[in-house]
């Protein structure tokens, strides 16, 4: 797995964030907010800074994408971020928001008192303004295997489950992995090279509850390791940043009693 440094949000240990500049405003300025947005152009060989935008909300949409949306498409095309559904179910539009990690899409923008902050996800290696490398996460979210494995040949139709089987999945099957639990994570932070961090052990437990599943005792042998599962310290943080309210601190210990019971 590649290695996770430099994180976010100086870039280069010791660097500063620095004031950047004030854009023309984007529409009248009849109710302008203003976007303190943070920039980072690595090939600039500039360090990071952050740029004030006006855009004026009688003129723009009602959430936090719709105002980095208007700003790049009558301001700043430089501006850079990802997003593609707008609808908070594809995941990429994950960035920290007034000092919380959420989705663009769904973060109104009247629900924030003063200037809206924007900045990439925290503690993620920034490649460009908003856009953060996600490479690491993805290769952790393929070590789980997140497919079904089985044995059986598959059935001429559809693997069975009965509604109490496939409601257990319920609050696991939503998670959308735009990693906002693992970049708000403290554990993560220090041990995201080798701990997995809220998502993928969400992703994790969601296959080993999945009663089509027949590799539940490799799947738990792969992740009995004080690394990849047990930097987890119930700090709960994924929790309270989950922007689809699910729970990957319940599942981490789900994890950890499964584990226990195995022994037992
Ligand atoms: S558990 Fe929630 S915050 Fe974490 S990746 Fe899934 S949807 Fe995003
Ligand atoms: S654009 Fe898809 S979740 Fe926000």
């Amino acid at each position: 797995m590649r290695s996770f440094l430099p994180m976010n949000w100086g870039v280069a240990p010791g660097s500063k964030v620095a004031r950047g500049r004030r854009w023309p405003t984007a529409g009248a300025r009849a109710r302008a907010r203003s976007f303190e947005i943070y920039r980072y152009d690595p090939e600039s060989g500039g360090g990071p800074r952050v740029d004030i935008y006006e855009v004026d909300r009688d003129d723009c949409g009602p959430m936090v994408l719709d105002a980095l949306l208007k700003i790049k498409n009558e301001v700043d095309p430089t501006l850079t971020f990802r997003r593609s559904c707008r609808e908070g179910v594809c995941g990429s539009c994950s960035m920290n928001i007034d000092g919380r990690n959420w989705l663009a899409c769904t973060q109104a923008i009247d629900d924030i008192e003063g200037p809206v902050r924007v900045f990439p996800l925290s503690h993620m290696r920034v490649i460009k303004d908003l856009v953060v490398d996600q490479s690491h996460l993805f290769d952790q979210h393929k070590l789980i295997e997140p497919w079904l494995h089985a044995e059986e040949p598959p059935p001429e139709r559809e693997r069975l489950q009965s509604p109490e089987e496939r409601a257990k999945l319920d609050g696991y099957y939503e998670c959308i992995l735009c990693f906002s639990c693992t970049g708000g994570c403290p554990s993560y932070w220090w041990n995201g090279d080798r701990y997995l961090g809220p998502a993928v052990l969400l992703q994790a437990y969601r296959w080993l509850i999945d009663s089509r599943d027949e590799a539940t005792g490799e799947r738990l042998d792969e992740l009995e390791d004080p690394f990849r599962l047990y930097r987890c310290h119930t700090i709960m943080n994924c929790t309270k940043t989950c922007p689809k309210g699910l729970e990957p601190a319940k599942a981490i210990a789900e994890i950890k009693a499964m584990l226990v019971k195995r022994r037992q």
